[in-house]
């Protein structure tokens, strides 16, 4: 039988819960029939933003949306989107070659911000600092922040609908420099962002700036950022970076070999967060410069969801998709001392996405359901774990595991790498114990192609199981997820 240590003295540290947070961009379907319909809809909407989608990311706990790109943030103008919806402009918008959809500024700061109140969630906003100005971004900030009655912005805001500031405190600064977001280099990206920040920090206190980091595994980038930045440090509290999967097969068709091809691209996720983070120990700017992982997700041929290729980069989710995820999460937990924030690409109509809608039709996707079930780690200190089982193709390891405690209760979530053998998995507590009342919530059941449709919308569901003596064996179908809930004594 394979086997889970779960190793109670080594404590790794908070998982943040924005670690589970999600990607809102202006992009093909995610704003527009994704989550905003419309006040007009006849389908159930609350200020125009479509119910089933807010239910269900509450339902989950959805903590943190980032929003409005992503390349869009760096065509977008924030004036654009406030005031009467009618007098609001048309614009060109950076995807617009692409898939021919303008921008109709219906969903502005205000909705976004509305949006969020909505979840409960906290709003990440990334600045344009490509085709804007420093004092245009500070006004955003103002607009956003400003307490009720004190400045023009303020009130601008207050007739808008909305007096009492939003408090938005995370801005990030640009988004993915080194390409679409100016074609900088790493050391001109470092000017750009103390020349920002500058106009940034000091409109309200508390903000919390995120710099615009590398993409995927170019550490010199990072390196050379940070050597700049290293002579002026006080105002970052934070640095992304941005990582995609994929190359692995069609969307839905594909092979065991491209499982395994693609799970071990999401393995990698795990090295770049070591060596990201080792350029910020060398720079000593752990505290300025904790990672923001603000875009991944699994990147597959476009046109295999429901839209049909219509809403650019739509694509299907299975099960691989759903372990993906869970392999993801678990990598973050198992770095959340390292961590500050993470937004899957994306949340709807898209990349990676937690959901699929058009019309009426709004469905969950397999990745959704591995976000609620990881849910309760959350907030939860997170201790080691070490899984002992055979390893598979590609250098894969059988299983990936982290596991934290909240509550009184450990959370252990693992998910089975191999396309073809069921698991039983013995959970093995070294210095604490565990009791014997629990909760076991299973995705999959053996077929990895599997996935959700608008005709069958339940295809792919956790089951959840009470045990009353739990024996602390889980079995886990080839290609499953489970997350186990269970007392601690
Ligand atoms: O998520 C889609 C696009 O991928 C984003 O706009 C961009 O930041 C990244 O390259």
């Amino acid at each position: 039988m394979d086997r889970i240590d779960l190793v109670f003295p080594e404590i790794i540290g908070k998982a943040e819960k924005n670690i589970y947070g999600v990607f809102a961009e202006h992009i093909g379907g995610v704003i527009y029939d994704g989550i905003y319909v419309g006040e007009d809809s006849t389908g159930p909407n609350v200020h125009g933003f479509r119910k089933e989608i807010i239910v269900k990311m509450k339902k989950a706990n959805i903590p943190l949306v980032r929003w409005p790109g992503g390349c869009f943030a760096e065509v977008y103008d924030w004036m654009d989107g406030i005031g009467p919806k009618e007098e609001r402009p048309t614009r060109v918008s950076c995807w617009t070659m692409r898939d021919g959809r303008y921008e109709p500024n219906l969903v502005g700061t205000d909705e976004f911000l509305d949006f969020c109140e909505q979840l409960g969630a906290e709003a990440y906003i990334a600045a344009n600092i490509t085709s804007t100005t420093p004092m245009h971004i500070r006004k955003w900030i103002d607009y956003c922040n400003s307490p009720a009655g004190t400045t023009t912005l303020s009130q601008l805001r207050e007739s808008n609908g909305h007096k009492e500031p939003y408090n938005v405190k995370l801005w990030g600064v640009g988004n993915e420099t080194w390409g679409g977001g100016g074609n900088m280099t790493p050391e001109s990206y470092a000017m750009e962002y103390r020349r920002y920040r500058e106009m940034m920090f000091d409109v309200v206190p508390g903000l919390e700036l995120i710099l615009s980091g590398a993409n995927a595994g170019d550490i010199s980038w990072t390196r050379q950022m940070l050597s700049v930045l290293d002579n002026n440090r006080g105002k970052s509290s934070g640095m992304s970076f941005h990582y995609y999967c994929g190359n692995a097969g069609d969307t839905v068709n594909f092979t065991e070999e491209e499982w395994y091809r693609l799970l071990s691209q999401a393995g990698k996720m795990d090295e770049l967060i070591r060596r990201h983070w080792a350029a910020v120990v060398s720079y000593k700017m752990e505290d300025k410069a904790k990672l923001c992982i603000d875009e991944w997700g699994c990147w597959h041929p476009e046109g295999t969801g429901p839209s049909k290729g219509y809403n650019l980069f739509e694509q299907q989710s299975t099960m691989r998709d759903a372990v993906v995820t869970a392999m993801t999460l678990n990598i973050f937990n198992n770095h959340c001392e390292k961590i500050k924030l993470c937004t899957v690409a994306q949340l709807v109509n898209n990349l990676h996405c937690l959901f699929l809608s058009a019309g009426e039709n709004c469905i969950c996707t397999p990745t959704y359901h591995v976000f609620d079930m990881m849910q309760y780690h959350q907030d939860a200190t997170v201790i080691r774990t070490i899984a002992e089982c055979d390893g598979l193709p590609e250098d894969l390891p059988g299983l990936s595991v982290s596991a934290s405690m909240k509550d009184g209760m450990l959370t252990v979530t693992a998910a089975n790498l191999s396309a073809t053998e069921d698991r039983e998995v013995s959970l093995v507590p070294f210095g604490g114990e565990i009791g014997k009342e629990a909760e076991i919530i299973t995705l999959g059941d053996g077929d990895i192609h599997a996935y959700n449709t608008f005709e069958q919308p339940e295809r792919v569901v956790p089951t959840t199981k009470k045990v009353e003596n739990f024996s602390g064996v889980v079995s886990i179908p080839a290609g499953g997820v489970v997350t186990v809930r269970v007392s601690l004594k």
